[in-house]
């Protein structure tokens, strides 16, 4: 069983995946870690992100800097958004996604493109969205929780640029998939999130 989690920066997509993951007792691939590797590892090598030369030759990071803290920054999902759009970028991750997702038992992904091109054959397809308003308000709570100093107007031009630049790229933008169910979180607790998407996963797998 394959359950694809799209959606837009700070929807929500990763805590509902992980969630999902526990009811279902299913593994969960955050995709967007392996764009923030490549953007972490273009910065460290000095690299430029919009040149698919210097993108393409980060992708080859080590595993070791899937566990670096700064991956989860704001400025790495910039960068990782930035490299996102090459296409060469998004070829050198697809096996290890697709291999992720065929694993024997089944598998849960969160990305941009999961139901639309990694796994268009998904048992169940949810598209998790929010306003642009109350994402910057989520990133914004986490950066005080974190002791930082956020600033809500550049968390909100930040979080429009990402969407503007992730579903307007040539090679597999973020859009709804066919068949998938749309989940607004914008005016729900994470538990009623939470409970609404094994609704609709239920709701699909039903209907199969
Ligand atoms: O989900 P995230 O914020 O960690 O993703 C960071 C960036 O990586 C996102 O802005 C675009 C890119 N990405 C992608 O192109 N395809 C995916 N499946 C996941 C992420």
């Amino acid at each position: 069983m394959i359950i694809a989690v799209d959606g837009p920066a700070a929807s929500g997509k990763g805590t509902i995946a992980k969630a999902l993951g526990r009811h279902y007792g299913l593994p969960v691939l955050d995709t967007g870690l392996l764009y923030r590797a490549v953007g972490l590892s273009v910065l460290k090598q000095g690299g430029d992100p919009d040149l698919e030369a210097d993108a393409l030759a980060a992708c080859d990071f080590g595993d070791d800097i899937l566990t670096d803290p700064a991956l989860r920054s704001e400025a790495v999902g910039s960068l990782a958004s930035r490299v996102s759009v090459h296409q060469s970028v998004r070829q050198a991750l697809v096996q290890r996604q697709r291999d992720f997702a065929t694993q024997p038992g089944g598998a849960i992904l969160d990305g941009r493109d999961i139901a639309t091109v990694i796994a268009p054959d998904a048992d169940a397809k949810i598209f998790v969205t929010a306003s642009v308003h109350v994402r910057a308000e989520r990133r914004y709570r986490d950066g005080l929780a974190q002791g930082g100093h956020p600033d809500m107007d550049s968390l909100i031009a930040d979080i429009q640029a990402r969407d503007i630049r992730d579903m307007s790229r040539d090679h597999a933008p973020l859009k709804m998939a066919e068949g998938a169910d749309l989940l607004d979180t914008s005016d729900l607790t994470i538990e009623r999130a939470i409970q609404q998407a094994i609704a609709l996963v239920d709701a699909q797998l039903e209907g199969r």
